[in-house]
Formats: structure tokens, C-alpha cells, sequence
């Protein structure tokens, strides 16, 4: 079966802000903006003094009929030292306000973490410390409550990064790093792991949705919730399969057999946005592609091509629909 990513699809992951480091939603990501602002806007000032500087030279000295040929002039000791030392004292002033702002991105005070986040090639595992829930993807925040972050990498070097809500911090195996962010106002705000980690990069995307403290607790109470694995029909059989075929080797899904971690835990799996870390849609077709041609969708994942004939398919499908 061909495969066409849809316009539907596709439409999943385009509603980002056009100059996400430039739109902050938070404090963290503020002090970041405004030190990306006044950098820019110093050596944009720079570059065009630089450039009208020599614009006029080259206008002004420039070779005139019957002129005799200028004496060269070899350095000018003035010139240098004034040009070295405005040099020293415009980095000097980046370097203190650089400073200011990594404090107020990443603040001194620590506290538990309120997430904890997998990264792992190529998608995000999302763990909510002192509850069960654990997503993928997607991670549901209250606005206006500062989240320290934990980061982990299950394998190679990623960078957890949401350019609106706070700084990029780098995800390195065998330690835990820490991050901070935050939404000020409700909201889906997209992120990306920006370190190179291999052949599917660019699919590791980030969906943090911020919502309001009783969006937010509802969503907490239906995530706590075990789901209950369906009796007849196609789910029913779909359920057995999943069991059966090697899907449990690899995925959660709380309230049955499958307890494994490689990879995105599938308890609530029909209520996220999307599917292989941002690649799809998450809607019941989307989710046969998925299955049905992983390696096409997202050619180098480790989620297998199982060779599945329809009417599993179908039962697969139907059961992890049951998933809300
Ligand atoms: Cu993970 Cu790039």
C-alpha cells in the first residue's frame, strides 16, 4: 500500500508560531527572547554600520581618471585599539546579560520534579513522578505552574526544546539533567529534539498543551484511570492479539499483561493528538498505517513491520480506539 501523508496529517504538526523564540509564553522563555532580540538587533546594527562604512570607502576612494596611485598604508594603531576594545566591551555586555538570562531560564532554587521526561530514538516519554500515568508526545501541563523537568535519554544524545516556554537543555545518556518551562496561557505549544540523534531527527517532536488548573485535573483523573479491556467484537479479539503478537514484548498498557518500556506506554493511546511522535494524526486510519507500515511512515523506527493481515488489523485497531 502506497503511502501519502494527508493534508489532515500533515495539518497535525503546522500550526506552530512562526518565530517561536520570539513569541514567549512564559518567564523562562522571556528572558531568552529578549536576550535573542538584543543580540540580533546590536549585530544587525553592526553589520550595517560595517557595511556603510564600506559602501563610503569604496564610493569615496574609489580609482578617478588621471589620479596618481595612493601611498599604502600599512595599519593604524588607533583604528586598532579602538575596534579591539569595542569588541571587548559589546561582548563583555552579551556575556553579562547571556548570564542574567541562563539564571532566569534554569532558576537556583530546586524542588522535585514535577515531570520526568524519556527521550528515546525517536519519540518522548512522559512520566508524571508520584502517579501511574505516563504518555508519550504529548505533555499536558496547568498554566502558570512552573514544571521542573528531569531529563533522561534511553539511548543517544537528544535536546528536549519548546522554544515558547523555556531554553533547550541536552539530554545525555547515564545522567539526568534538569529543565525548566512553563505556559502562561492555554495552549498547544510545539517543540522538536533539537541535537541530532540519528535517522528520524526530525520526527521527534514535542506537544505541550497547557491547560487551565480544572482542564488540566480533569485530564489527570482520565489518564489515572485503568482502562477496561473490552469483551466482544473486534476490540475484544484485538485485545487477545495484542497480547498474543509481539506488541506486548514492547508496550505498557496498565491494567493488563503488557508492562514493557521500549516503547510508548498505550494506556491512553486514543487520547493523544498524534501518533509516532508527531508524524501522523492520531485518527483510527492513521493508526492502521501506522501499523500496518511503520518503516514506511517513519522509515528507521524500531516500531516493527508485523505483516499483519487485515482482520487483525482491524482488531488491533478497534481495540487501541477503546484506549481514551
Ligand atoms: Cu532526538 Cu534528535
Amino acid at each position: 500500500m502506497a503511502l501519502t501523508m494527508t493534508t489532515e496529517a500533515s495539518k497535525a504538526i503546522q500550526h506552530a508560531a512562526t518565530f517561536p523564540v520570539f513569541t514567549p509564553h512564559s518567564d523562562y522563555a522571556r528572558s531568552i527572547a529578549g536576550l535573542s532580540a538584543g543580540v540580533l538587533w546590536t549585530t544587525l546594527g553592526i553589520l550595517l554600520l560595517v557595511m556603510g562604512l564600506v559602501s563610503y570607502a569604496v564610493h569615496k576612494f574609489r580609482e578617478k581618471p588621471g589620479a596618481s596611485t595612493p601611498k599604502p598604508v600599512y595599519g593604524n594603531v588607533k583604528l586598532e585599539i579602538a575596534y579591539t576594545l569595542s569588541f571587548i566591551v559589546i561582548l563583555g555586555v552579551i556575556s553579562v546579560f547571556s548570564i542574567r538570562a541562563m539564571e532566569s531560564s534554569d532558576p537556583p532554587t530546586h524542588q522535585e520534579n514535577s515531570l520526568l521526561i524519556v527521550a528515546h530514538q525517536w519519540w518522548w516519554e512522559v512520566r508524571y513522578p508520584g502517579t501511574d500515568i505516563v504518555t508519550a508526545n504529548e505533555i499536558h501541563i496547568p498554566v502558570n505552574q512552573p514544571q521542573q523537568v528531569g531529563l533522561r535519554s534511553a539511548d543517544v544524545i537528544h535536546d528536549f526544546w519548546v522554544p515558547e516556554l523555556g531554553r533547550k537543555m541536552d539530554i545525555i545518556p547515564g545522567i539526568e539533567n534538569r529543565s525548566w518551562f512553563a505556559a502562561d496561557v492555554p495552549g498547544t505549544y510545539l517543540g522538536a529534539c533539537a541535537e541530532y540523534c540519528g535517522q528520524e531527527h526530525a520526527w521527534m517532536r514535542i506537544r505541550v498543551i497547557a491547560q487551565t488548573p480544572e482542564d488540566f485535573a480533569r485530564w489527570e483523573q482520565e489518564q489515572l484511570v485503568v482502562p477496561a479491556t473490552p469483551t466482544d467484537g473486534d476490540a475484544a479479539r484485538g485485545a487477545q492479539d495484542f497480547q498474543q503478537l509481539s506488541c506486548a514484548s514492547c508496550h505498557t498498557i496498565r491494567g493488563t499483561a503488557a508492562n514493557e518500556r521500549i516503547g510508548p506506554d498505550l494506556t491512553h493511546v486514543a487520547s493523544r493528538q498524534t501518533i509516532a511522535a508527531g508524524r501522523l494524526e492520531n485518527t483510527p486510519g492513521n493508526l492502521a498505517k501506522w501499523l500496518l507500515e511503520p518503516d514506511l511512515v517513519k522509515p528507521g523506527c524500531k516500531m516493527p513491520n508485523l505483516h499483519l493481515p487485515r482482520e487483525q488489523l482491524n482488531s488491533l485497531v478497534a481495540y487501541l480506539e477503546t484506549l481514551k
